[in-house]
């Protein structure tokens, strides 16, 4: 993150979703800033998208199937009578709106980042809670926003603990499961460095490319003591290849950023 600049990968990975091969996502060519909007607008073109998922080395797709599997882990939490969604590091995430589900939303972000979406949004359908997760007291950020740590919640943390220390990933565990009542559920994606090809290099470039390092990784075994030790039970995890299909990403071209695993969990 740049101070006083929105997060240049919130606006990457929401142009992501704006190329998915079916069902993209039409908000952020709305919530985005210029000149990205008129980048995602043009997403609504067959040909466009076409073009821009072959250019992307398998990024559209890797997306594609991100969003479609946190999209079904939350209709599935809000059908299942789960009142509250909160989305940690929320960007330019539309789920408030797009899924039309029946429950009240927390978006926790950068206020740099933040900003520009609280003007934008169509409805307010979504709470804003503005923190910095190095700094801030989420729990506090939180409960002064009306969440209620014993109704149960649905906790998405989607691309972001690869951006943050490991100690600010792990405090904010801490605060999620201390305000997850029993049957709340988690889903979060985590860096497995293990899977990435020359890791060290491509930290590295990703830095000098879009000025936000690549910071906590887990392995799956030490993603799931971790989450053990917070009192989740992991009920899935896995790398593209086992992910939602639903809007048209192919895990085969997804190769290159496998190394990005998504984790479900459960409070007993
Ligand atoms: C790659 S974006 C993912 C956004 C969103 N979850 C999505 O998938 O579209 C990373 C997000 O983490 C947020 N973030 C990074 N560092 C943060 C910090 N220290 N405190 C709060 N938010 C942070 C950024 O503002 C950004 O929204």
């Amino acid at each position: 993150m740049r101070e006083g600049e929105p997060s240049f990968t919130s606006i990457l990975v929401a142009l992501g979703r704006a190329y998915a091969p079916r069902g993209r996502d039409p908000y952020p060519e709305r919530l985005a800033s210029d000149p990205w909007r008129a980048l995602a607008a043009a997403g609504a073109r067959p040909g466009w998208r076409r073009v821009v998922r072959e250019l992307s080395i398998g990024f559209v797709d890797h997306l594609a199937l991100r969003t479609a599997t946190l999209d079904t882990f939350v209709r599935a939490a809000a059908s299942e009578g789960i009142e509250q969604v909160v989305l940690l590091g929320a960007g330019l995430d539309a789920r408030a709106w797009r899924l039309g589900v029946d429950a009240r939303f927390f978006e926790i972000d950068h206020p740099s980042t933040q900003r520009l979406k609280r003007e934008r949004a169509p409805s307010d359908a979504s709470t804003f809670v503005p923190v910095d997760f190095t700094r801030d007291d989420i729990g506090a950020a939180l409960a002064s926003a009306g969440h209620d740590a014993n109704a149960r919640t649905a906790w998405v943390w989607e691309g972001v603990t690869m951006y943050l220390p490991r100690e600010a990933v792990e405090a904010t565990l801490a605060i999620v499961s201390r305000r997850s009542a029993s049957g709340s559920r988690l889903a979060l994606s985590y860096l497995d460095p293990s899977a990435v090809p020359l890791a060290p290099l491509v930290r590295v470039g990703f830095r000098a490319l879009f000025g936000e390092p690549l910071e906590a990784g887990y392995t799956p075994d030490a993603l799931r003591a971790l989450l053990d030790h917070h009192r989740f039970e992991v009920t899935f995890d896995d790398d593209s290849r086992g992910w939602d299909r639903a809007m048209g990403g192919d895990p085969r071209r997804a190769r290159l950023v496998r190394g990005e695993r998504l984790a479900f969990a459960r409070r007993s």
